[in-house]
Order: structure tokens, then C-alpha cells, then sequence
């Protein structure tokens, strides 16, 4: 008690030394001192609605939704994305990133049909196994009582996938699907293309109204502009897009190490028959696929 009153005491005396000190000299500025009094008074008023316009800026730009932001990676983290597992545990790391916008120069990813393009796009995870959400995150992360669970014999949890990740797969098959690429794909028969043409179909264009959907959803409102280009052989020289822009990016790497670490066994390891909880009652069964 005696040490929580010190405390009140020691904050009264250094929180207010504006206060104190205007009233040691409203206490001096009396008959003939008042003269000398006004100047250290005015000071002191000017001093105070300083410190104080500086103290209401400071906060006023660190403001936002009615709280202080003092880191603003946290602050958009949490503003921007639905909550997950993700938002806490994968540091976001904004960074400047130069876009690779070469028209003719082709990257790894834009390579021919085959095995060394295909393991370019595999390493970013788009192929990941689903990853587990504990049942203790699963409301925060929009998973309801009507979502698969695992059952309690492998470990319970729910059964989950990174929204990112899906994106760089819908995008890799789109890839596969190409006029100039299907045919090597189909007669793999692997992934998607284990399906009949007509879901190969429905998963395609299944893939590319997500993309539609994620790119209107965060719609880059940065520009690029034009170069010169000197053609061979030309006269004068033209004007070509530039498409070799920077961007603030995500730290893509982190989350694709994040869902790599978290994936659900492969299926040839558990006995799937056992795997997941059967709907009880009460929860909701399609009658269509959704
Ligand atoms: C873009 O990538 C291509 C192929 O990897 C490379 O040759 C080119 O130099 C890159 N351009 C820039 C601007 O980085």
C-alpha cells in the first residue's frame, strides 16, 4: 500500500512539470515581480502548447482505428487479412521487389512443358498437402462447426488450406492448360489431369475466376510507364511498356516454409477410413458439390 502511494506521488511530480512550473511562477508574478514574471510566464505557455501540439501530432499519425500504431507491419497485417495461424506466427517482412516484366527473356516459371518447369512452380508450394488448424484457432480463422475435422485418432484439428498457395496452383494449372502445353499434361495424367477433360474444365475455369476474384480484391494501384526501344534497322525509336516495376511484396518464402512445416501427413500413412470425424448430428451435408 505505503509503495503504491511513493509511486502516485513520484507521477504527480514528473508526469506534471508544466503545471508545477507555471504555478511557481503565477506565485512569483506579483507587484513589482510581475513585470519580470510576464516574459518567464509567456515562455512558459509557449513551451507547454509546443511540447503539446508535438505530443497531439505524434499520436494523431500513429492513430488509427482507434489504436496507437507503433509498428506498422503488425498494424497491416492484422488490418488487411482474415486472421489465421499465418497472421501471427509468419513475420510479413514488406519488401521492395523488382518485377521481372522482360517480354521475350523467359523466366523459369514460363519455360517449356516439362520436368524442369514443373519444379520451378513446385518449389513455391502450391502443391502442399493441407495443413491442420488446431480446434482452439478454428473459430478465429472462419472455420465453423460445419467444416471437416481430423478425428481424435490423428490428432483432431481441422483440415485446411493456405488461400496463397491455392493461388499459385490455380495459376500452374492454368499454365498446364495452355493450348501449347495441355496435350503434355493430359497424357501425364497426373494431378488435375487424372480427372475426365470435363472436370479438367470445371477446375480450370474454377482456377481462373479465384484469380479474377483475388486480383479485384487487391487491385494494384501503382503504374508503369514507357522506354525507348531502338528497333534494328528503324528510323527512330519506339515507345515499350515498361513492365519492370517495384513493388511492396510479402514475404512469399516465409509462408510457403510455414505450410510446409504444417502439412497433414500423406494419405499413404494413414488409414483414411479413420482419418477424418464422420458429420455428427446436426451438422450441415451438401447435397451438391458447393
Ligand atoms: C528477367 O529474367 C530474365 C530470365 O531469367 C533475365 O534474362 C533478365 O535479365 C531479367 N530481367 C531483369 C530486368 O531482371
Amino acid at each position: 500500500m505505503a509503495s503504491k502511494d511513493d509511486g502516485t506521488e513520484d507521477d504527480r511530480q514528473t508526469l506534471l512539470p508544466c503545471s508545477s512550473s507555471t504555478s511557481l511562477t503565477l506565485h512569483h508574478a506579483s507587484g513589482d515581480h510581475q513585470v519580470r514574471g510576464l516574459p518567464i510566464l509567456i515562455a512558459t505557455i509557449l513551451i507547454c502548447t509546443f511540447l503539446n501540439v508535438g505530443l497531439a501530432v505524434w499520436v494523431a499519425q500513429r492513430w488509427k482505428d482507434g489504436q496507437l500504431v507503433q509498428d506498422g507491419d503488425r498494424f497491416c497485417v492484422h488490418h488487411l487479412s482474415r486472421w489465421s495461424p499465418l497472421v501471427e506466427q509468419v513475420e510479413p517482412n514488406w519488401h521492395t521487389v523488382l518485377f521481372n516484366g522482360s517480354f521475350l527473356k523467359e523466366s523459369s516459371y514460363r519455360g517449356p512443358a516439362g520436368p524442369e518447369t514443373d519444379a520451378a512452380w513446385e518449389a513455391l508450394g502450391g502443391d502442399y498437402r493441407s495443413v491442420v488448424i488446431p480446434e482452439t484457432e478454428a473459430e478465429e480463422a472462419g472455420l465453423g462447426p460445419d467444416h471437416v475435422r481430423i478425428s481424435q485418432h490423428y490428432g483432431g484439428g481441422l483440415p485446411a488450406n493456405v488461400e496463397g498457395l491455392h493461388h499459385i496452383h490455380c495459376l500452374n494449372l492454368l499454365r498446364k492448360t495452355l493450348w501449347w502445353n495441355y496435350e503434355y499434361y493430359r497424357d501425364l495424367k497426373l494431378g488435375a489431369f487424372k480427372n475426365a477433360e470435363f472436370i479438367v474444365r470445371y477446375h480450370a475455369t474454377h482456377c481462373l475466376d479465384i484469380l479474377r476474384q483475388q486480383l479485384m480484391c487487391v487491385p494494384d494501384v501503382g503504374v508503369f510507364g514507357q522506354v525507348w526501344y531502338q528497333p534494328e534497322g528503324e528510323p527512330r525509336p519506339i515507345a515499350f511498356t515498361d513492365f519492370n516495376t517495384k513493388h511492396k511484396c510479402r514475404d512469399h518464402e516465409a509462408v510457403r516454409k510455414w505450410a510446409e512445416e504444417h502439412q497433414l501427413p500423406p494419405e499413404k500413412d494413414v488409414d483414411m477410413s479413420l482419418f477424418y470425424e464422420m458429420p455428427g448430428p446436426g451438422v450441415f451435408v451438401n447435397p451438391e458439390v458447393p
